[in-house]
């Protein structure tokens, strides 16, 4: 007998690869505007940027940002809608994640049910979620930074924003340098993020 379990359905997958795309785009080609003034004391190699040029970095930016932005809603949406979100992601309580976390960093964590995720994931999951808000929140600002003067003063200012954007581009890095690391520790649940089941 041949039995199939659905783990992840194909609106998520097609969403996961999408943002996945749009992210590394986002990153290569920020760092690329970044060189172009940077604020911070050290420029990012040009053979890890994306664009070539000043405006060719910007292209990609707004092109991917878009993407970002709608597929985001999208996940948002469909995830609420479908309950998967709150199923999947919630609840989070501080025994359970602490007690997940040790067996984490002891390399002790399993991850057998691939239709549950555990409390180190549904944080870590919720965060870059909260992350990549103010991603694109921050990216508003610099982008028309007069048409959202709200925005722009709740976040301290146009300098201040770029900060929070660079800041927000770092956390999502780390979150993909932990992703990947933990997905190549659990490659099946690479096969059922491109399979589904
Ligand atoms: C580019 C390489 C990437 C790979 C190989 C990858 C792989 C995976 C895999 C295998 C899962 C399922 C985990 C499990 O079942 O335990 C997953 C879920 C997830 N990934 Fe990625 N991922 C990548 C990029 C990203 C990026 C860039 C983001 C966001 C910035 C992201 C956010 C997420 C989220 C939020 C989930 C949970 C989705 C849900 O079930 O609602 N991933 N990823």
């Amino acid at each position: 007998m041949n039995i199939t379990v659905q783990f992840h359905p194909i609106w998520l997958r097609i969403n996961h690869w999408l943002n996945a795309v749009a992210f590394l785009v986002l990153m290569s080609s920020g760092w690329r505007i970044y060189d172009a003034s940077p604020f911070l004391g050290f420029r990012i190699p040009s053979s890890l940027t994306l664009g070539g040029w000043l405006g060719g970095a910007l292209l990609w930016h707004f092109a991917a940002m878009w993407l970002l932005a709608a597929n985001g809603l999208a996940y948002l949406l469909s995830g609420i809608v479908s309950g998967r979100l709150r199923q999947r992601l919630l609840p989070i309580g501080v025994t359970a994640l602490l007690s997940d976390l040790r067996a984490a960093l002891s390399g002790q964590l399993a991850h057998e049910r691939l239709d549950h995720y555990n409390q180190v994931q549904r944080l870590a999951y919720l965060a870059v979620i909260l992350d990549l808000l103010v991603l694109v929140l921050s990216g508003l600002v610099l982008w028309k930074s007069v048409q959202f003067p709200l925005l722009r003063t709740l976040l301290g200012g146009y300098e201040q924003a770029r900060r929070i954007h660079f800041l927000a581009m770092a956390g999502g890095g780390l979150f993909l340098l932990l992703h990947l690391l933990m997905t190549a520790l659990h490659p099946r649940t690479l096969l059922a993020m491109l399979r589904g089941h």
